[in-house]
């Protein structure tokens, strides 16, 4: 891989709090206005952290919430009814590590015939080190990316994700269409173009090369959305909505792996500059529930502003190749 912008941790972190203190908007505030009665949110990696305040703040909204969890059933689906003051709240399992977990969720999701409005795929791991999945695949590749494309996917060849192009259930003229909302990164900006041979074959990593393949994985990520949001909507008009976004240096557990000398001193850094999960939920308001969204698609907010995304990610080839891989390497999953 080549050299990106910043190829160390720290350096990483330290960008994060510098965006932080110069955040700019070019966006209206969230308004209690922005509401979602009557509409069904799943949102994976909602156990802790900006998952958990989304699940909240979507609650607090009106949401049905469907908090999709590996572990904290049901502890954190009462704490999140207790916080939103709401009872339209469940949880459900899943470890995104695993093909077989995320089909058993996408079956009874189907079996039960949920329709979902809004999906936030926010499930994310950095360990320091290279793990192996139970498939035998790196896991920050198998977690932050490739679970996403699974799982996406099925909903939407099953018709959870109401849609023309795979499940034909597209919702009706007039009606709001489904938004599906990838929490990613600024820093993919800092990543080189996707190798696309290497991509999937696992490699021992260290905690430098970590923080690289972090941005790295949210190219690929958004890359993916951009690709996707190109198969849904062919025509010009949108069927369903695809956003990634960037919530910003956010006070999380997201470094619970790190080296304890690393985790202390990033978890100082953490504590005294970063916001709170809480104050990061304003992106997944506005793409969730924000009415001026409506019929749009690909757009990507860095917090409260709207921007480009990095121009890689709309390369053509790219994202093509990205979908062939992918299918190739979710072929060869035993
Ligand atoms: N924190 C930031 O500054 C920041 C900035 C930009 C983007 N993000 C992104 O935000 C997302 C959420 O991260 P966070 O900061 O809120 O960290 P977090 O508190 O560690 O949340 C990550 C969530 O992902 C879940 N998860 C990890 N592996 C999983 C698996 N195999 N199956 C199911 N769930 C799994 C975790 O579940 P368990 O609790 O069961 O482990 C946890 O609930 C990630 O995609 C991250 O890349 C974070």
């Amino acid at each position: 891989m080549e050299k990106g912008r910043f190829d160390n941790p720290l350096e990483a972190v330290l960008v994060g709090v510098k965006e932080l203190f110069m955040r700019q908007t070019n966006l209206r505030p969230i308004q209690d206005s922005d509401r979602l009665d009557g509409k069904t949110a799943l949102i994976t990696g909602a156990k802790s952290g900006i998952g958990f305040a989304v699940a909240v703040e979507y609650a607090r909204r009106g949401a049905h919430v469907i908090m999709a969890c590996r572990s904290g059933i049901p502890g954190a689906g009462e704490k999140v009814k207790k916080l939103s003051g709401s009872d339209q709240v469940e949880m459900v399992k899943m470890d995104v590590s695993s093909l077989h977990s995320i089909y058993q969720l996408t079956k009874q999701l189907k079996d039960r015939k949920i329709q979902l409005d809004v999906v936030v795929e926010n499930a994310g791991v950095t360990p320091p080190f290279a793990r192996k999945t139970i498939h035998g695949l790196e896991e920050m590749f198998a977690v932050n990316y490739l679970s996403k494309f699974i799982f996406i996917n099925r909903l939407l060849q099953d018709g959870t994700i109401p849609n023309a192009l795979y499940a034909g259930n597209s919702r009706p003229v007039g009606e709001s269409r489904p938004r599906i909302l990838f929490t990613s990164s600024d820093s993919h900006r800092n990543a080189s173009s996707i190798e696309f041979e290497k991509l999937g074959v696992y490699e021992d990593y260290n905690p430098t090369k970590a923080i690289k393949l972090y941005g790295y994985y949210k190219l690929v990520l958004n890359t993916f959305a951009v690709e996707l949001s190109k198969r849904l909507n062919p025509n010009g008009t949108v069927d369903v909505s695809v956003f990634p976004l960037c919530p910003g240096a956010v006070r999380t557990n997201i470094i619970r792996d790190a080296p304890p000398l690393l985790k202390f001193a990033l978890g100082g850094v953490f504590y005294l500059f970063f916001q709170s999960p809480q104050k990061a939920t304003g992106p997944f308001v506005y793409l969730g529930a924000g009415p001026e969204v409506e019929g749009s698609t690909c757009r990507y907010l860095h917090m409260m502003a709207e921007k480009q995304m990095d121009e890689k990610v709309f390369d053509v080839e790219a994202g093509k190749k990205l979908w062939e891989r992918s299918e190739e390497i979710l072929n060869g999953i035993s």
